[in-house]
This record gives structure tokens, C-alpha cells and sequence, in this order.
């Protein structure tokens, strides 16, 4: 019936309240796509846990994917199911833009920032030890294919948005050997792209510098390993009001999941209070991914335009809207 089939991963917590917004939304937005809901909770099959096979198949087999977000044990000894999620689709780069919301006030109103981070490996890789009592190792895991995966992608990302500049952020002057790689693979893709310029400055600078004023920023990519990309990724986040306003994209060759990169909010799961602007807008960058871009932009409109309104906002931006109401308000500007 014409209808894409989009795999949706609701999650945990407000995961359910967001989703259904966001679904809310496209119904009313006519958006061509039929949602596939799956549940990812690992089940326990032949003494392993593993993400139930017919979620694998879903996400395979529409190679797209909303997801909200999923509860992370801390230190609970098992991986976490966003990480097992990234690493079963091998999906190799996160893409993490960071524009300010028109009509939403934070110190700098014209950031848009464009942050890439590899997605599989470096510290996330998950080899930690014990050496001997009290000393304990955590591999961080560089490799070439990794990197030149991620690096060629940030350079065709750079071309395709006409942000015609990558800059790599590493720390290279510490971590010679692993950072070091990264740098030197970047160099060497970056003959590749001869339209595109190419630079690299240190992490701890790139956050002095992009707190101070992003703007100097705006025109480039940023393209990082792994931690390096989580880290930035949030503190570019708290320039333009929060995990609650951005989304995220974590791209593969065979599939890509597009979700919201804040946490389930148990505090307020169930009460109808969270914003579901950062799960809205990666739902908006998956359209653009499909190619649905008239309807991508015409959701982004009325989603900027109840912002800027301001009357029906949610409680972290300082509203008094459930998520229904801002729902609602999104549906009429549409
Ligand atoms: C993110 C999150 C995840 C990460 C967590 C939930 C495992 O913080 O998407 O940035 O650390 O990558
Ligand atoms: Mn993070």
C-alpha cells in the first residue's frame, strides 16, 4: 500500500509516552509509514541472553528503526542493550547534530553544531580485567577498519550537508598509538575528498573553545572516537537546552536506529509529563535518512513553531504541558 515499514523500539520508562506522541503525530502528518513494534528485553535462551530473535528480524528486514530510550544497569556486569543494539547491526557511526530550537532561549541562539562519533569500539569495546587485586585494565580499541569506516563517512557526511569541513577531535598527544591512528587514518581519507577541508584539534580544547562560543563551529563536522563523541556529544547538548531537545542517528551499511539520546526518566515515567522533542526529532532525521523529506520538514515546522509559541510546552523547558497536550499543540501548527 505505498507505506514504508519502520521498525519501533518504544523502550522503558517515558519511552512508551513519547513514543506514542511521536505516533500521534504522524498519523495526523499522513507520514507513509506503518510502525513495527518490537520488544528488545534480552531473553534468556540456551544459558544466554540475547535480544529476542524476531526484533533482530524486524530491524533487519525494514532496515530502519525508531527506538526510545533503554534503562542501563550501572556496573551490573551485563553489556548495555543500546550498546548490544549498536554492535549487533554494526551500526559504525552515531551522528549527533546540535542546532538551537528557534524560539527556545539558551545563552547562544545560532548553534549547529554536527558531531559524529564512531560508534562501535574505543573504550565501549567492553575488554576490561582484573591484572591483580586492586588494578584493573579497560582496553580502549582503536582499529583501522573501524576508523576508516567512520572517517569516510564524517568526510561524504561533510559533502552531503555542505558543511564542507571535517575536524577530527582526538588526543593524540597522549594517546599516541590509538589516537594517533585515528588522526593518521583521517589524514589519509581526507585525500579523498580534496573539496573538503580537513583539520584536527585536541578534545580538551574543542570543549574550552566550544563552551566559550560554538559559533566558530558551525561550519564543520566533527568526527571523533567513541567516548570522545558521548562525552562532547552532551556538553554540545547543554548549549541549546538539553538531551530533551536532540536527536540522534546511529548509521550502518544494512540499517540505521534513529533515537532520542537521553535516559528513561523512571522519575516520571507513566505521569504523562515527558518531552518528546529529542525522540520527535530523530523520528524527523529517520524521514530525511528514508528520503520522506516533505513530511520531515513539514513535522519540524509545527514542532519549532509550538516551541517558539511557548504555551504548550513540557516541564523541563519550563511549561506546564503533559505530553499529550504538547502533542496536541504540534498536530494544530501542523
Ligand atoms: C548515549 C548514551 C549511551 C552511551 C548509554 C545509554 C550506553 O549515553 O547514547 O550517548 O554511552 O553511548
Ligand atoms: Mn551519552
Amino acid at each position: 500500500d505505498g507505506k514504508y515499514m519502520v521498525t519501533l523500539i518504544e523502550g522503558d520508562g517515558i519511552g512508551p509516552e513519547i513514543s506514542q506522541s511521536v505516533k500521534d503525530i504522524f498519523t495526523a502528518a499522513d507520514v507513509p509509514i506503518k510502525w513495527e513494534s518490537v520488544d528488545v528485553t534480552p531473553r534468556l535462551i540456551d544459558g544466554k541472553t540475547s535480544i529476542p530473535q524476531e526484533a533482530i528480524d524486524s530491524v533487519t528486514r525494514n532496515s530502519v528503526a525508531l527506538k526510545g530510550p533503554l534503562a542501563t544497569p550501572i556496573g551490573k556486569g551485563h553489556v548495555s542493550l543500546n550498546l548490544t543494539l549498536r554492535r549487533t547491526f554494526n551500526l559504525f557511526a552515531n551522528v549527533r547534530p546540535c542546532k538551537s530550537i528557534a524560539g527556545y532561549k539558551t545563552p547562544y541562539n545560532n548553534v549547529d553544531l554536527s558531531l559524529i562519533r564512531e560508534n562501535t569500539e574505543g573504550e565501549y569495546s567492553g575488554i576490561e580485567h582484573v591484572v591483580v587485586d586492586g588494578v584493573v585494565q579497560s582496553i580502549k580499541l582503536i582499529t583501522r577498519a573501524a576508523s576508516e569506516r567512520v572517517l569516510r563517512f564524517a568526510f561524504q557526511y561533510a559533502q552531503d550537508i555542505g558543511k564542507p569541513k571535517v575536524r577530527a577531535v582526538h588526543k593524540a598527544t597522549i594517546m599516541k598509538m590509538s589516537d594517533g591512528l585515528f588522526l593518521s587514518i583521517a589524514r589519509e581519507v581526507s585525500k579523498d575528498f580534496p573539496n573538503v577541508e580537513f583539520d584536527a584539534e585536541l578534545l580538551d580544547n574543542a570543549c574550552l573553545k566550544i563552551v566559550s562560543d560554538p559559533t566558530p563551529y558551525n561550519d564543520k563536522v566533527l568526527v571523533m572516537p567513541n567516548l570522545y563523541g558521548d562525552i562532547l556529544s552532551d556538553m554540545c547538548a547543554g548549549l541549546i537546552g538539553g538531551l530533551g531537545l536532540t536527536p540522534s542517528g546511529n548509521i550502518g551499511d544494512e540499517c540505521s536506529i534513529f533515537e532520542a539520546v537521553h535516559g528513561s526518566a523512571p522519575d516520571i515515567a507513566g505521569k504523562g509529563l515527558a518531552n518528546p522533542t529529542a525522540l520527535l526529532l530523530s523520528s524527523i532525521m529517520m524521514l530525511q535518512h528514508m528520503g520522506v523529506t516533505q513530511h520531515a520538514d513539514r513535522i519540524r515546522e509545527a514542532i519549532f513553531k509550538t516551541l517558539a509559541e511557548g504555551r504548550t510546552i513540557t516541564g523541563d523547558l519550563g511549561g506546564k504541558a503533559k505530553t499529550a497536550e504538547y502533542a496536541e499543540a504540534v498536530i494544530k501548527n501542523l
